[in-house]
C-alpha cells in the first residue's frame, strides 16, 4: 500500500482535535445507545459486511473512533486491525475492547495510529478492509480517493447527500460552528461508486440505511406477493435517499503470467 509522491490535504488540525476530544468521551457518547444510529448501520454496514462475509477473515478498518464494529464482529473474525488518526481514539477504543471482551477475543484486535492516505501496511496484507463513514472526514478530494486507492478489496460506506434531511442539519450546524464532529464532504451514492470505480475497484453489491426488509416473499399469501413487491421496489429506490449509504467494490483478479497461466502454451483446458 506504501506509495511516492506529494501528500494530499487528509487531516484538518481542527477536526483532529475534536476525533482527539471525543475519544476521551467514549464512556459519556456510546453510539450503542443511539438506536437510529445503530439501525442505519445495521441496514448499510454490517449489510455490506454480510454480503462479503466476515467469518474467519482479517480485516483492516480504517477510522475507528468508538468501537463498535470490532465489538460486533469480535466472535466472528480472525484478525482485525483499526486504523484512526487519533492515538486517544485508539486508547479509548482499547481500553472499551479489554473491558467489555472476553481476553481470547479482544488479542484477535491490534489498534494502529496511522493516515488513511498513507496505510502502513503491504497490498494484500488482509482479506478485506472497511471504511464506514470516514472518507467524508478527509479534506480534499485528492485525498479522499488517494483513501479509496489505497485500500484495495472494500466496503465504503459514507453519508448520503441526498438524505435532505440530514445534509440539511449538517450544513446549518457547519455554518453555525456547532457541529462537534468533522464532516468534510457529503457523497452521492454515484459519487462514491465513481471514486471505487477511479480506484480500479469494480462496485458489487449497494446497501443503504432505507432498504426494503429481507423476507421471503414465497411464503406469503398470493395477494400479498404483488404488492409486497412494489413496495419493496419503492423502498429500493427511496434507498438513493438513505442517510449512510455504500458499497462493496471488488478488487478485480488480476491474469496469472508465467508458466501454467492461460495463453503461455503449456495450459491445457480439460
Ligand atoms: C465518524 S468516525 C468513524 C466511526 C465508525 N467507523 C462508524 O462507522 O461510525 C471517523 C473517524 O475517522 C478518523 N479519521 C478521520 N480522518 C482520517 C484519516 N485521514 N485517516 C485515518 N482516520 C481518519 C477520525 O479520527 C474518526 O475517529
Amino acid at each position: 500500500m506504501p506509495q511516492g509522491g506529494a501528500k494530499p490535504e487528509s487531516r484538518s488540525s481542527a477536526a483532529l482535535a475534536s476525533y482527539e476530544e471525543l475519544g476521551t468521551q467514549f464512556d459519556q457518547h456510546d453510539p450503542r445507545d443511539q438506536y437510529t444510529y445503530m439501525s442505519s448501520k445495521f441496514r448499510s454496514d454490517y449489510t455490506l459486511m454480510e454480503h462479503v462475509g466476515v467469518d474467519g477473515k482479517s480485516v483492516l478498518n480504517v477510522g475507528c473512533s468508538f468501537p463498535v464494529d470490532e465489538l460486533y464482529y469480535a466472535r466472528k473474525v480472525d484478525r482485525w486491525v483499526s486504523v484512526d488518526l487519533s492515538p486517544r481514539s485508539l486508547e479509548g477504543a482499547e481500553a472499551i475492547l479489554n473491558r467489555e471482551l472476553h481476553p481470547d477475543l479482544a488479542k484477535k484486535f491490534s489498534l494502529v495510529v496511522a493516515d488513511a492516505c498513507d496505510l502502513p501496511f503491504e497490498d494484500d496484507t488482509f482479506d478485506m478492509s472497511i471504511c464506514m463513514s470516514t472518507v467524508d472526514h478527509i479534506p480534499s478530494a485528492e485525498a479522499r480517493q488517494k483513501a479509496v486507492d489505497e485500500m484495495g478489496h472494500v466496503v465504503v460506506t459514507v453519508p448520503n447527500r441526498w438524505c435532505l434531511p440530514y445534509a440539511a442539519g449538517i450544513w446549518k450546524m457547519t455554518r453555525e460552528k456547532t457541529l462537534h464532529y468533522g464532516y468534510a464532504h457529503l457523497f452521492s451514492p454515484r459519487e462514491i461508486r465513481r471514486i471505487g470505480l477511479r480506484a480500479g475497484l469494480k462496485p458489487g453489491f449497494f446497501a443503504s440505511s432505507i432498504a426494503p426488509p429481507d423476507v421471503w416473499l414465497p411464503g406469503y399469501p398470493v395477494v400479498i406477493r404483488w404488492p409486497a413487491r412494489l413496495t419493496f421496489r419503492l423502498l429500493r429506490f427511496l434507498g438513493y435517499f438513505g442517510r449512510r449509504v455504500g458499497y462493496v467494490f471488488e478488487k478485480p483478479v488480476r491474469p496469472r503470467s508465467g508458466p501454467g497461466a492461460p495463453g503461455d502454451g503449456t495450459h491445457s483446458s480439460a
